[in-house]
């Protein structure tokens, strides 16, 4: 986690820096820092919360300097205070650091031992206070910060500016993305494109193991075996007018809204004239692995079912965190695909790198094509969502969704089970989604339930099929925006354990479109009802009329084909956890204690 940016510039560089840091607050908002050199001299300002905070210090105790590298940090070792902010300085050189160097406790040890002891209870400190030590025994700081870079375990994107050094900056890479921004007479650094969008579209990315040299002149990079390497750079299309609520008091709400509209773009980009716009070909893939973390890993489950039933393909689904390490054996004839929001979360990547040799192909579905996990796919499918700011990750889902939807289309397509007319079927299905979560994002009391909800203590979510994921999801959504306990769970499996917390005050929302099986749901309701709990029921005018009597609450969706309303159903549990977090009072944006990018594992 944690987003880094480096400037050597032409202009003063305290207002970039801290511009680059809004767009990287996705990666941790527990404290933020920037350090310039001025005529030389190494100075810095860090304060603890958001990045507001750092810039009204800087109101009031400027730095100047037109060199300068800044932080944004999500924390890992030690708590978020001010000593333990980046940058990290020790003597003639400061340092910030995405990721974690595993090997510190041994470094710290070792340089307490040489006089350079710590001030700070973080790992990145011993970096800075290594390559004080290395400058101490003579090396200049090209020498000293490349001799830390080879002590260090671990994953880092690290950024230094020394002491007396107006026009260096020295960049690394070992597990955590780092990009080099190419200006005229500039140059930038910064742990993604999208952060040095409004200086520049020149990107060159490091790879593994890479460390570059900078200058105003540019940048001389070196791989991990110290070979002088070329590395491309290539121009980004990006806005850079993206951080805007548009109207909305929240990026979530505006997020939420966006969703019909995003969702048609996604579908026009990958369907056109009735046929599929998807490289891929399922003939001969005997089995899909999907793997990801949290909410993309739901839109992995709901996919689950799609795959199994429209296409006949065995699915095995994952986290990414479990998946690296179990070792799972793959076979050769399969097919891997990794769905990520950011495309730079850690347990993901490490999961593709995993899966790398060992299947027949990797897809991945991103938002952000230009992520790592993008660039080391053999595929790549984006979600056209948009950038998404808020924490809660919403339209992304239902974009992530979307594609997998189309690509189970296609793989029922390839394996022969979906005749023409059948996909013409679905498509018109799919299409006519949009207006369906129109109409969904219209109607609903849901700021007078979330009042209610906003009392309880604990809360279940209920679903079945493809509605259990959606349900699960609902509870992530609460979990993360209200702070409230909440759990989902297969309808069915409510018996086995769970039931036991049913009493009258624990709302329980049950999400049953008219499908298959909504009698089964609704018998499972009607056991939580036996026990006084409280039902909000979720379904369309038909399931709320035959099922609704006796709810303490229901919410009426539009009718949708089964196929889709897993993806439609999204829409209540996030308006739901939208405004119990608006009506218990909490940062609905930048919920505590998260990061939108999980950078490290
Ligand atoms: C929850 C949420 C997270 C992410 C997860 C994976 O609202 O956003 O659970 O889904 O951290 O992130 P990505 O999709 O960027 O890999």
């Amino acid at each position: 986690m944690c987003g880094i940016v480096g400037v050597l510039g032409d202009h003063e560089a305290a207002p970039l820096l801290v511009e680059a840091l809004k767009r990287l607050e996705y990666r941790g908002y527990d404290s933020a820092g920037i350090a310039t050199v001025n005529d030389g001299a190494l100075d810095r300002r860090r304060a603890v919360g958001k990045l507001v905070n750092l810039s009204d210090l800087l109101v009031h105790e400027p730095l100047a300097g037109k060199a300068g590298i800044g932080h944004t940090r999500w924390a890992t070792h030690g708590a978020a205070t001010v000593i333990n902010a980046h940058p990290h300085k020790a003597g003639p050189v400061a340092v910030v650091h995405n990721g974690i160097i595993e090997n510190f406790r041994e470094l710290r040890a070792e340089l307490a031992e040489a006089g350079f002891a710590a001030e700070s209870q973080t790992d990145t400190e011993t970096v800075a206070l290594l390559t004080q030590l290395h400058m101490s025994q003579g090396l200049n700081a090209v020498e000293a910060a490349s001799a830390t870079i080879a002590r260090l375990h671990g994953a880092f994107a690290l950024c230094f500016l020394f002491d007396g050094e107006d026009d260096l900056m020295i960049a690394a890479r070992k597990g955590s993305p780092l990009a080099i921004g190419h200006g005229k007479g500039e140059m930038f650094v910064g742990s993604d494109a999208i952060a040095l969008a409004p200086m520049t579209d020149e990107i060159t990315y490091l790879e593994e193991g890479d460390r570059a040299v900078i200058t105003r002149a540019g940048a001389e990079i070196f791989d991990a075996e110290g070979r002088r390497v070329n590395r491309a750079m290539t121009r980004i299309q990006l806005s850079a007018t993206r951080i805007e609520k548009a109207g909305y008091k929240h990026f979530m709400a505006k997020e939420i809204a966006e969703q019909p509209v995003v969702l048609a773009d996604a579908l026009r980009h990958y369907v056109q004239d009735q046929h599929l716009n998807l490289p891929v070909d399922f003939t001969g893939v005997d089995r899909l692995t999907m793997v990801a973390c949290g909410t993309a890993s739901y839109a992995c489950h709901v996919a689950k079912y799609w795959f199994e039933q429209l296409a006949g393909l065995p699915v095995e689904v994952d986290i990414a965190s479990e998946f690296r390490y179990r070792e799972p054996p793959l076979s050769p004839t399969s097919w891997a695909l990794f769905v990520s929001q950011s495309g730079e979360t850690a347990d993901t990547l490490a999961a593709l790198r995993y899966a790398k040799e060992k299947v027949a192909k990797i897809v991945s579905v991103v938002n952000v094509p230009t992520s790592s996990i993008a660039r080391e796919s053999d595929l790549a499918l984006p979600i056209l969502a948009g950038v998404e700011v808020g924490v809660a990750s919403t339209k992304a889902f239902t974009c992530q969704l979307t594609v997998l939807a189309l690509l189970a289309l296609k793989a029922a397509v390839d394996r022969g089970r979906l005749d023409a007319d059948g996909l013409a079927k679905h498509l018109a299905d799919l299409a006519s989604l949009p207006g369906l979560m129109n109409h969904a994002l219209g109607g609903g009391d849901y700021p007078e339930i979330a009042e209610e909800l906003a009392e309880a203590q604990d809360i279940l979510f209920l679903g079945r099929g493809s509605m259990f994921p959606i349900a699960l999801e609902g509870a992530l959504k609460l979990k993360e925006c209200s702070y409230i306990h909440a759990e989902g769970y297969a309808s069915g499996e409510l018996k086995h354990g769970p039931i036991a917390l049913i009493d009258a005050r624990v709302p329980v929302i049950v999400m049953a479109p008219r499908d298959a099986l909504f009698d089964k749901t609704v018998s499972n309701m009607q056991e939580v009802m036996a026990r006084h709990g409280r039902v909000l029921l979720i379904s369309d005018a038909q399931g709320v009329a035959e099922a609704g009597s006796g709810c303490w609450r229901t919410l009426t969706m539009p009718q949708a084909p089964d196929f889709l309303a897993p993806i439609l159903y999204a829409l209540p549990a996030q308006l739901l956890a939208y405004h119990t977090a608006i009506a218990k009072g909490t940062d609905v944006d930048q919920p505590r204690n998260l990061a939108k990018s999980v950078t490290v594992e």
